[in-house]
């Protein structure tokens, strides 16, 4: 099992090292003039090994096949996928490919996107024995050696590669599932703090919403970036530049805050009864807080965003949490 694994790693670092060939070679000029439009520099582009996987071939596989590697391995590696009728195929192809590596720089699976509008936007490889995506993070493997306190948590390739080049080396991703508490307790080992910077739809509000209980539950604090008016971490750097978003972590709100700020799209806010039915849950929520010194910080800081006194919300979150018994 142990040389299984070997085999799987040298197979999926062999093909990040084709695919960076093929991204730089007359067959990958599509490829490289993408990136180039999503403005990667060379230094970049080399510091993720982004590549290219060619178009209508199975040049990878049997690249692999040369090289002695069977097809048992090349498809427990994630590259190929083999059917009844036409035998071995390579999985990517036709698209730039984003090596995903591991915290020790081990290439351990792939993210390839399209170049247009065809879908899906992006394939990834499957999960393998080496190859497990709720343990691992995009970008961690350059992010652990941040000096900054936090990371910035974000939601794709390009996301991460985008702050990486604009100075922000502490970006990382949980590529295309929901945060995990084995995500969260692998952030843990390095930083105590996390900057939430997922895309401003209301996918991204909702994911972010969720990661934070499951930052908090392993003694991480969140807080929240708002990228609007721009979709994503990606598109904001390019549109506003390093020194806005600089601004931006500066003016981040805290993860309880933000979820209250949400949670008012609710309520009819202008009206007594809105505002009151909201108070009434905010009060629930507060009560949840099982620490009181926290509790009552938060009380605090809920009562003088909504104007309302700290004394009555204090009483209020007292009653509620009675009647819940
Ligand atoms: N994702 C995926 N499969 C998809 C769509 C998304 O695995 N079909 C993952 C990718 O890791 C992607 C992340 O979810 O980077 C975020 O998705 P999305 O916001 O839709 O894409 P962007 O990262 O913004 O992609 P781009 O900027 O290249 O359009
Ligand atoms: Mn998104
Ligand atoms: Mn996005
Ligand atoms: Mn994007
Ligand atoms: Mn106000």
């Amino acid at each position: 099992r142990a040389d299984l694994k070997a085999i799987l790693l040298e197979i999926n670092k062999i093909a990040a090292q084709y695919f960076y060939v093929q991204l730089k070679s007359s067959k990958g000029e599509a490829g490289l003039s993408y990136l180039k439009r999503r403005e990667l520099s060379d230094d970049t582009i080399k510091a993720f090994g982004l590549g290219y996987s060619n178009k209508y071939s199975d040049d990878l596989y049997r690249y692999l096949k040369e090289r002695g590697y069977k097809d048992e391995m090349i498809a427990k590696a994630g590259l190929i996928s083999i059917d009844e009728r036409h035998g071995a195929h390579d999985k990517f192809w036709n698209r730039v490919m984003f090596p995903i590596m591991d915290v020790n720089s081990r290439v351990i699976g792939f993210g390839g996107r399209v170049m247009g509008d065809a879908k899906p936007k992006y394939l990834n490889s499957p999960e393998t024995l080496i190859f497990d995506k709720s343990r691992n993070l995009y970008g961690l493997n350059r992010a652990r050696s941040t000096r900054k306190p936090y990371f910035l948590l974000c939601e794709g390739y390009m996301d991460v590669i985008s702050l990486h080049q604009a100075g922000f080396t502490n970006a990382v991703a949980s590529l295309g599932t929901a945060l995990t508490p084995g995500h969260a307790s692998l952030i843990k080992r390095y930083v105590k703090e996390v900057y939430l910077t997922y895309d401003s739809d209301e996918a991204g509000t909702k994911a972010a919403l969720r990661a934070i209980p499951i930052l908090k539950d392993v003694g991480i604090t969140a807080k929240i970036i708002r990228m609007e008016p721009y979709k994503d971490p990606d598109e904001f750097i390019k549109n506003l530049g390093a020194e806005a978003f600089e601004e931006r972590i500066g003016r981040a709100r805290n993860g309880f805050m933000f979820s209250l700020e949400v949670l008012e799209r609710d309520y009819d806010m202008h009206s007594p009864e809105g505002k009151t039915d909201f108070m009434r849950e905010v009060a629930r929520r507060l009560g949840e807080f099982e620490e009181e010194i926290e509790r009552n910080n938060y009380i605090e800081a809920v009562a003088q965003a909504y104007h309302v006194g700290y004394e009555e919300l204090r009483k209020l979150v007292v009653k509620t949490a009675v009647q819940q018994g």
